[in-house]
């Protein structure tokens, strides 16, 4: 292809970046990466600088860049049929088995698939669906929904309010009234330091129970949450936290979501991050690992209690009143079909286990002693290493100073892309499930290299 040496200039005249400080990045003060081609764990620019993706895109490309079967299986959707709806009854063979192929790893009890494009949007649909049930059951008053500070389920405005990171509220006019948030499972920043992890997990589940009692049960209609804390810093539950969450739930008639947008499909070790933890959700929201990114597609996965109402509805009120142009894309379902069986034939949940727990060993091995070292932690495929001015206070870095930036842009010189966390003093990773243990070292040593270039 002809190189356009305007790219750079029309990026910055013309494109509004996610995430991205928008003034600084028009006047030219950010920085832009124009990524060009990407093969197995490895994205190379456009300036021939190849880097080992230490978070497969963002947690979503899990089985690696390239993967010949998703190309063809998509090439061939296109030309075959690039797109017919599915409302009023109609499916396509991609879509149709891809809903299948969802439900045979799903957790017992789930019934149905709706499928949408993003997690967000995935999240929007399935609050709409709850408000629906506990219409159709004649509880109108049932309808706030409990999530997490630290939480992260989207940008949408109802998902968006779910998200309990501040930058995502501020000035948005977020959250709204019917969304309310109780303490993260966040262990290692617990106000009590002298509190032990069952302690913790005791002490979260009074509050959540002291939240329900304070706004009354019977105004509550769902609790959702990442089986694993991920955006709001990568955070293994404490032992103990579902099975008590869960029953303080059942007690309430209080629905469960489970939004395994980054642990459905392998990222922690296990199929699904609901068996990883024992949950049994009313609703399951799963989106990048479903195709690898390969195809923009995202699901909801209704349990047989909620779908039962869900009909009851239709024979009260006709046809559901819900649906995308896109929903069920046959490009993504095809895109979901080559992937989900390639992460069983190339063994990537296993791997994800293996190398992810090799992964977090070597951190320890590296930067455990760290004196700026809080904590490193994670599960499956996922890590975090935890940064402080302080050890034993927890004390945060100075802010002023951007140091996790620093050590993420330390990082990117050497040819490894890590996640310095939006809102903490951590970097994250979250590899594609294919990384083999000399990628992991490489990932590790760079880190280390960075921490030392960064903090001495
Ligand atoms: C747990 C979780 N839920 C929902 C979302 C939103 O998904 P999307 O960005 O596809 O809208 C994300 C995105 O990172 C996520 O991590």
């Amino acid at each position: 292809m002809l190189r356009n040496d305007q790219l750079t200039q029309w990026d910055r005249d013309n494109f509004f970046h996610p995430s991205t400080h928008l003034a600084q990045f028009a006047r030219g003060e950010a920085p832009n990466r124009i990524i060009s081609t990407a093969k197995g764990c490895h994205v190379t620019d456009r300036e021939g600088k190849t880097l080992l993706d230490g978070f497969a895109g963002l947690y979503c490309v899990n089985v690696g860049y390239g993967r010949e079967e998703i190309i063809e299986a998509i090439a061939a959707q296109a030309r075959e049929l690039a797109y017919y709806h599915s409302y009023v009854g109609h499916g396509t063979e991609a879509s149709i088995t891809l809903s299948k192929m969802i439900l045979d790893r799903a957790p017992a009890g789930m019934s149905k698939v709706y499928f949408g494009l993003g997690g967000s949007d995935a999240n929007e649909t399935n609050v709409k669906l709850v408000w629906f049930y506990n219409n159709i059951l004649g509880r109108p008053e049932k309808k706030k929904i409990i999530s997490r500070k630290r939480a992260y389920h989207g940008s949408g405005i109802v998902s968006g309010s779910l998200t309990g990171l501040e930058i995502w509220h501020r000035k948005f006019d977020l959250p709204i009234p019917q969304v309310i948030h109780t303490e993260a499972p966040y262990y290692y920043h617990r106000a009590d330091a002298a509190m032990s992890p069952e302690a913790f997990t005791d002490h979260l589940v009074a509050e959540l129970e002291a939240l329900i009692e304070r706004e009354g049960a019977d105004t509550i209609a769902a609790f959702i949450g990442e089986p694993v804390l991920g955006t709001g810093g990568i955070v293994p539950p404490p032992p103990g936290y579902w099975d008590k969450v869960q029953a303080v739930l059942a007690r309430h008639d209080i629905l469960l979501i489970a939004d395994e947008v980054i642990t459905g499909f392998g990222r922690l070790g296990s199929m699904m991050g609901s068996d990883h933890y024992g949950l049994k959700p009313d609703i399951i929201t799963i989106a990048k690992g479903l195709t690898s990114a390969y195809a923009p597609l995202s699901g909801s996965i209704i349990g047989d209690k909620v779908w039962a109402v869900l009909e009851q509805g239709s024979e009260e009120l006709g046809p559901i009143g819900h649906g995308w142009t896109y929903s069920a894309h046959p490009i993504g379902a095809a895109a979901g079909v080559a992937n989900l069986t390639l992460i069983d034939t190339l063994g990537l949940v296993r791997n994800a286990a293996e190398v992810g727990a090799y992964m977090r060993q070597a951190f320890v091995d590296a930067l455990g002693d760290h004196p700026n070292v809080g904590e490193i932690r994670g599960e499956g495929m996922l890590a975090a290493v935890e940064f402080t001015a302080d050890r034993d206070s927890r004390a945060p870095l100075p802010a002023e100073d951007k140091l996790v930036y620093a050590m993420a842009a330390h990082m990117n010189e050497n040819g490894v892309i890590a996640r310095a966390m939006p809102l903490a003093d951590l970097l994250g990773f979250a590899p594609p499930l294919c990384l083999n243990r000399e990628e992991a070292d490489r990932i590790v040593g760079v880190t280390a290299d960075a921490v030392k270039a960064v903090l001495g």
